[in-house]
This record gives C-alpha cells, structure tokens and sequence, in this order.
C-alpha cells in the first residue's frame, strides 16, 4: 500500500472562497477540513453574481480561508504533500486569484502544484464520499452547471448531454424572482410549491420531443413569465395559492425534463454494462425532494444504486479540488509556475461546445 497522501485544495472559480485538507489514497480518502466563505450576501442585490466584486472578495479571503483549513486539520503547510488549485472553468478573476495563491504557497515551499479542473472536482466526488467504481453516471445540476458526464476515469469523462441554455438552478432563482420569493430560488421555490397544484398551469417539457441528453430550461421561464402575467392582480401582486401552483408546476417541469432525459442517459450508460451501475448527482439542485424523489424511484425501477453526497460536498467546495488533485497526483501529474487560470475548459473536448452564458459565467 503506497503512503497516505495530504493535499490541500484551493476553489475560487465562483462565488464560494474555499479551502479544504484531504488524506489518503486514491479511492479511499478522507476530509480532514473544508472551509467554505460563501459570497451570497455580497451579490444578493444585484440579482446574481457580479464578476468584479467576486474577484475582489476572493482575494481578500483566500489567505486567511487557507490558514483556517490548515489550521483546522491541524496540518502544517509543510507536511502537505502538493497544492490543489481550481484552474477553470469559471470566473476569470476569481480562478486567478486562486491560481495566484497556490502559486505563492508551491514557490514559497516547494510543494507541487497541481491544477483541477471544477468540474472534474464534482464529478469525482463520489469516490471521495463513496469509494464508486469506474464507470459511473454524473448528474451535475447546480445555479451554473448542467450536464450528463460517464465518468471512465480519473482522467476520461464522456459527456453525453448537457443545457442548451439555463442551468436548472439559475431557472429556480430567476423563477423565484418572477414568482416574488427570496433567493436563492431554490429552496423558497420549493417551499412555495409544497402547497401548490402542480397541474394547474401547463407549463412545457422543453426537448423531450428530441431523442438525445440535452436541455433546456429557458423557455420554461418564458412560459412562467405568461403563466404569472395571466393571473397577477391590478396592483401586480400574486395570490398566494397563485404564487404555490406557479411554483409547483414549475419545478415538476424541472422534474419531468431532468427524469426524461436521465432514463436516456442511463440507457447509454447501461450499455457499457457496468459492474455495480451507479448514478450520482451533484449540484445545489440534487437537495430538491421532488427531483431526488424521481431520480430514486428511476434507479430503483433500472436496477441502479443512486449517489448523493451530503449536500456540503455536492456544492462548490475544496474538499472536491483536493480530491481530484490527489487523483492526478496519485498517476504522477503535476504543474509548474506556467499553469494559467481557464475561463473556459470542457472536461470532454471531443463533446459538442455547449452554448450560452449562465449567471455564473461561461458554461463549460
Ligand atoms: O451547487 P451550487 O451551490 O452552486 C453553483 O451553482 O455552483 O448550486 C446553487 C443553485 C442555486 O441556483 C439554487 O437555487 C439551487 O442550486 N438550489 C436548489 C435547491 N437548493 C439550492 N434548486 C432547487 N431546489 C433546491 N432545494
Ligand atoms: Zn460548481
């Protein structure tokens, strides 16, 4: 058995200033501390986030995030074995500020510098939470990403759908925003539907007509947006039982498509004939009961364990990073001082580019 590696991860790719210490092997490793500095409160009147005040914030954190992880899983910098760093994709400004200090730390020790693609950090959470096997089904679903991946290795993601448009959660927080509840739209949205009629308003099931992984959720929106103009009173206020079924008809909109399109992308991965078929979801959107409730029942009619990780590691995070870059670490992988910080970077680049800008920059 080869010794334990200790990596310490660096995320700024977004909104969350993260950093985190991970232990072990790979397969078989454990979070000693992950420290989250959510930005919400910064860009909460703005409506999403703002680039800028992102960065700004990121580098003001960064440092501190770091002594914070490193202090809470006790580890001296210098007893890590190399640094992890979000390269992309992502807000410029922020992976920058993130790249810029894991640089710092790698010339100032010595350390290796290892750079982490974002979304291959969530797409390798379920061997950090679960130990899976190779070849597993990644449903990434969050405010900024949208996307089917099989996930063959450390190092190989096929992905076979995506959004066209929105990502599901940045069509929760808009929803909300239409529907006059607070944000993040998620979890107000799903809390007004509760007591709503999902079949009131019939709302679209966008591309389900086309017999392949990819969404849409824009024009769910647009459709919402007509729904609520058809029923707001004189003074532009809702009802409540109005604003309940929007709600409710909104997100089994969101069920419906996400369902349709995960039997299809389970049909491809099953294929492969999987040893133990495992479907794992990451991404604010997998905390939504309705759409867990179907992703479940879905796996549990196709024979297929469904994974959710604790919702602290399927949000953006540095325990993810750290993983992932143990993972790299581990085959030899590693970085220098000409790492640059990506905007843009597919995990699949032999995949059509997906299209469209979300609130959260460009999609990957
Ligand atoms: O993964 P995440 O924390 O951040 C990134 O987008 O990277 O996801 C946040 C998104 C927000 O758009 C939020 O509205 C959505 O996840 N979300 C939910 C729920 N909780 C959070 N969407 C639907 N239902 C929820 N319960
Ligand atoms: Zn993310």
């Amino acid at each position: 058995m080869s010794r334990p590696l200790t990596i310490l991860g660096i995320e700024s790719s977004c909104d969350d200033t993260a950093a985190a210490v991970v232990r072990g092997d790979v397969g078989a490793a454990r979070v000693l501390s992950s420290v989250v500095f959510g930005q919400a409160a910064l860009h909460e009147s703005f409506g999403g986030v703002v680039p800028e005040i992102a960065a700004r914030a990121h580098a003001e954190k960064i440092d501190h995030c770091v002594e914070e992880a490193l202090a809470q899983a006790e580890t001296p910098l210098t007893a890590c074995d190399a640094i992890a760093v979000t390269a992309g994709p992502g807000l410029i400004g922020g992976v920058l500020s993130g790249v810029m200090c894991a640089k710092g730390l790698a010339a100032a020790t010595g350390l290796p510098l290892v750079g982490v693609n974002h979304l291959a950090g969530h797409a390798l959470t379920p061997r950090l939470t679960d130990a899976v096997a190779f070849p597993y089904l990644m449903l990434l679903v969050s405010g900024g990403h949208c996307q089917f991946l099989i996930v063959h290795a450390a190092d190989r993601f096929e992905r076979i759908g995506g959004t066209i448009d929105d990502a599901p959660g940045e069509a929760f927080d808009k929803t909300a925003r239409l529907l006059a509840l607070p944000q993040p739209g998620g979890p107000s949205v799903e809390r007004a539907a509760r007591h709503g009629d999902p079949r009131r308003f019939a709302l679209p099931r966008p591309l389900l007509d086309r017999d392949d992984c990819d969404m849409s959720f824009s024009g769910l929106k647009t459709a919402l947006l007509r729904a609520r103009d058809d029923v707001v009173g004189p003074d532009r206020t809702l009802a409540r039982s109005d604003q309940a079924d929007l709600a409710a008809g909104f997100q089994a909109a969101v069920r419906d498509v996400l369902r349709a399109k995960t039997a299809r992308a389970l049909d491809r991965y099953m294929a492969l004939r999987p040893q133990a078929p495992t479907l794992a979801v990451a991404g604010g959107v997998a905390a939504n009961m309705t759409i867990r409730e179907a992703l479940t029942t879905l796996c549990t009619d196709r024979g297929v364990a469904f994974l959710a990780p604790p919702l602290a590691l399927c949000t953006d995070n540095a325990a993810m990073i750290a993983y992932a870059g143990l993972e790299r670490f581990a085959t030899g992988a590693e970085d220098d001082m000409t790492l640059s910080a990506r905007p843009r970077w597919p995990l699949d680049d032999s995949a059509a580019p997906m299209l469209g800008f979300g609130k959260k920059g460009a999609k990957a």
